[in-house]
C-alpha cells in the first residue's frame, strides 16, 4: 500500500492507496467519530457495500448505516444531498457523526457538500470507485451540486479527513468510465510533468488492458501531483486553476448536452485537445504536442471532436457563464509547453474562433 498526503496545515490528510482496502476498515479508524454514515448509490451498493461494511462492523463503533442516493449525475442536486440531510436528521446523527462516500465523483461531491453543511460541519471520508475520482474528485476538497443554470456551481470548499483508494474496485467499471479517467490521468501529464505524459505514452495500453502495476502507478503520480497543487493553493486564488485544463471547453459541452448525455472525462478530453490546439495557434506550443495529445486521447479511446451539432455560438454561451470569467473576460487554462499550464485571457478572439472551426463538424 502506498500512502500519500495533502498538507494543508492542521486539515492535512492521507492517501491510502492498494488492493483490497475496502476490506481493511481499520485503516479508517483514527478518522471515525462513534456513528457513522456510508453514502453510496443504487449501482455501487451491490457491489461494494457488503464487503465495506463487514469491515467497519468489526471496528466496534455505535452505529453505522448505509444510504443508497439514485445513480447519475442528473441527481447530483440538492434534492438528492437532502435525503442525506432527511436520513440523519430523522436517525439523530450528531456532530460526532463521520460521513464516508463510497462512489465516483456525484456521490463523493454530494456526500462531500452534505458533510460541509450538517451541523456546520462533520468528518467525512472519501472512498472512491470510479479511476475519475480516484485521481481527481476525491482529492483537494471541492464538493458540491449542479444547479440547473450551472454546473457544480453550488458548492464549498471542505476536505476530508482520509482517502482510501482501492484499485481492486476497477474492475467492474465499464469501459467507458475507465477511459473518461485516464482523461483526468493524461491532463495531469499536460500541465505538470511532461516525463509522466512520456510515461503515459509508453503505457497506455497496460493502463486499458487494467495492469495493477502500472494502473498504481498512474494512479499514485496523478494524486501526488493534485495533492501538490492543492497544498499550495487549496481555494484556487491562482495555481489551482490548472487543474480545469479542458474543463471551460468541456463544461460547455456537458451543459449543451445536458448533464449525462458525455461523460465529464469525455467533455474534457476534448476540451483539453482545444486548449492544446489553441496554445499551438497562439504559438506558445510546438504542433508535436497537438499530434501527441491526439494520439494519446485516441489510444485511451476518448472522443476528439465535438458533439455534432454543437458551433462555436453554443460553446461561448455557456462559456461565459464559467467561473474563471473575470471582468466579463474569457479565461481559460492554456499550455507554455508539454508540463507547464497558465490561465490566462491573452489570447486573440480569431485563434479561438479558429479552434472552434477546427472542431465543429
Ligand atoms: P459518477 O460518479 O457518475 O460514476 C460513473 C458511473 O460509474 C456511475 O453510474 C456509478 O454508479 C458507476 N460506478 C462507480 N464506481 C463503479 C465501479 N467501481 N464499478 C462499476 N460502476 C461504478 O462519475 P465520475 O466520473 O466518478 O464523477 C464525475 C463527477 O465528478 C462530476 O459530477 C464532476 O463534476 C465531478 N468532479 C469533481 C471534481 C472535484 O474536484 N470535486 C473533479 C472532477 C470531477
Ligand atoms: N478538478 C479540479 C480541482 O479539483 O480543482
Amino acid at each position: 500500500m502506498a500512502e500519500l498526503r495533502v498538507d494543508l496545515g492542521d486539515r492535512s490528510y492521507p492517501i491510502f492507496i492498494g488492493e483490497e482496502l475496502l476490506t481493511q476498515a481499520e485503516l479508517l479508524r483514527p478518522y471515525i467519530g462513534s456513528q457513522l454514515l456510508v453514502v453510496t448509490n443504487e449501482t455501487i451498493q451491490p457491489l461494494f457495500a457488503d464487503s465495506l461494511l463487514e469491515s467497519l462492523q468489526a471496528l466496534g463503533l455505535d452505529r453505522v448505516e448505509l444510504l443508497a442516493l439514485p445513480d447519475g449525475e442528473a441527481h447530483k442536486n440538492l434534492d438528492t444531498v437532502n435525503l442525506v440531510f432527511d436520513h440523519l436528521l430523522q436517525g439523530r446523527f450528531n456532530r460526532k457523526a463521520t460521513l464516508l462516500a463510497l462512489g465516483g465523483g456525484v456521490v463523493g461531491d454530494m456526500v462531500g457538500f452534505a458533510a460541509a453543511c450538517y451541523q456546520r460541519g462533520v468528518n467525512f471520508i472519501q472512498v472512491p470507485t470510479t479511476l475519475l475520482s480516484q485521481v481527481d474528485s476525491s482529492v483537494g476538497g471541492k464538493t458540491g451540486v449542479n444547479h440547473p443554470l450551472g454546473k457544480n456551481m453550488i458548492g464549498a470548499f471542505y476536505q476530508p479527513q482520509a482517502v482510501v483508494i482501492d484499485l481492486s474496485v476497477l474492475k467492474t467499471l465499464p469501459r467507458r468510465e475507465l477511459s473518461a479517467g485516464l482523461a483526468e490521468v493524461i491532463k495531469y501529464g499536460l500541465i505538470y510533468d511532461a516525463g509522466f505524459f512520456e510515461w503515459l505514452e509508453l503505457n497506455m495500453a497496460r493502463l486499458m488492458a487494467l495492469d495493477s502495476e502500472a494502473m498504481a502507478y498512474a494512479i499514485e503520480r496523478s494524486c501526488a501531483i493534485k495533492a501538490e497543487v492543492v497544498a499550495k493553493d487549496e481555494k484556487e486564488g491562482g495555481l489551482r486553476a490548472i487543474l480545469n485544463l479542458g474543463h471551460t471547453f468541456g463544461h460547455a459541452i456537458e451543459a449543451h448536452q445536458g448533464y449525462g448525455d458525455w461523460l465529464h472525462g469525455e467533455a474534457v478530453a476534448v476540451g483539453m485537445l482545444m486548449a492544446v490546439d489553441l496554445s499551438v495557434r497562439l504559438g506558445w506550443l510546438d504542433a508535436s504536442v497537438y499530434e501527441r495529445t491526439y494520439s494519446l486521447l485516441m489510444a485511451a479511446d476518448l472522443p476528439l471532436a465535438s458533439p455534432q451539432g454543437m458551433g462555436a455560438d453554443d460553446y461561448m454561451r455557456y462559456m461565459s457563464v464559467d467561473k474563471k470569467v473575470l471582468d466579463s473576460k474569457l479565461r481559460l487554462v492554456l499550455l507554455k509547453a508539454l508540463g507547464s499550464a497558465v490561465v490566462s485571457d491573452d489570447f486573440e478572439p480569431e485563434a479561438l474562433a479558429a479552434c472552434f472551426e477546427r472542431f465543429c463538424q
